[in-house]
């Protein structure tokens, strides 16, 4: 998701470092909290901020494109929430900071498709990013993915099962739930009627 650069989103980032964390490296305190959720490729909140009421706990949000970010970042100032932290970055970086952190649950909604092939290694899906989502769970952890995208939702499952994950749930017609939140695609998708796929991966044994 991009968003038209707007002139106020770095300023309003700089001046919201505590919320909006340079270095997951040095959030120890909000990363020992239980339980803990990530979600990556947050877009512009809407996920983030419900499942944070709804099923409480603590979330971390990471989102590489700032000025998306941004807009994410003032809605969890305005609704005065003090369990989310929010990371500007991509996830591969901000994997690095956060290696020796463990997850209670890892979500990903409408992940971008990237349906050319020569662009499938951008996905978020792949075995390899899988493997190292894998590794930020706890013990009894899980990935929860949804996409109106078919074919990002077939490659999930390939991949998966090419990296021997448990595929505890998978549909093509995901109905939506009282446990769950409408992200923004997912209200524009349902909207008009798409249907919404979703699966959800167990952690894998080393
Ligand atoms: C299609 S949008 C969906 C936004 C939101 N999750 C929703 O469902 O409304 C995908 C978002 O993921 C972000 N994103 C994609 N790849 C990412 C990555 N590797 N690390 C962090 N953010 C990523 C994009 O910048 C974009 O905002």
């Amino acid at each position: 998701m991009r968003a038209r650069h707007k002139s106020w989103t770095t300023p309003y980032i700089d001046s919201h470092r505590s919320l909006v964390s340079e270095n997951l490296g040095e959030e120890k305190e909000f990363l020992v909290k239980a339980p803990l959720y990530l979600e990556i490729g947050i877009g512009k909140g809407d996920f983030i901020l419900g499942m944070s009421s709804l099923q409480g706990g603590y979330w971390v949000g990471v989102e590489r494109e700032k000025d998306v970010l941004a807009i994410a970042a003032k809605k969890v100032v305005e609704a005065e929430k003090t369990n989310i932290l929010l990371r500007d970055g991509d996830f591969d970086s901000v994997y690095e900071e956060i290696k020796d952190v463990r997850f209670d649950a890892i979500y990903l909604n409408f992940s971008d498709p990237w349906p050319k092939r020569r662009h499938w290694k951008r996905r978020l899906t792949t075995r390899e990013r899988l493997l190292k989502m894998n590794s930020l769970l706890k013990d009894g952890g899980k990935i929860v993915f949804k996409s109106d995208n078919r074919d990002l939702y077939q490659f999930t499952l390939e991949e998966a099962k090419e990296a021997g994950f448990p595929i505890l749930f998978f549909t093509e017609e995901y109905p939506g739930g009282e446990d769950d939140v409408m992200s923004e695609y997912e209200k524009n998708f349902r909207s008009k009627n798409k249907p919404i796929t979703r699966v959800i991966l167990g952690k894998k044994g080393e």
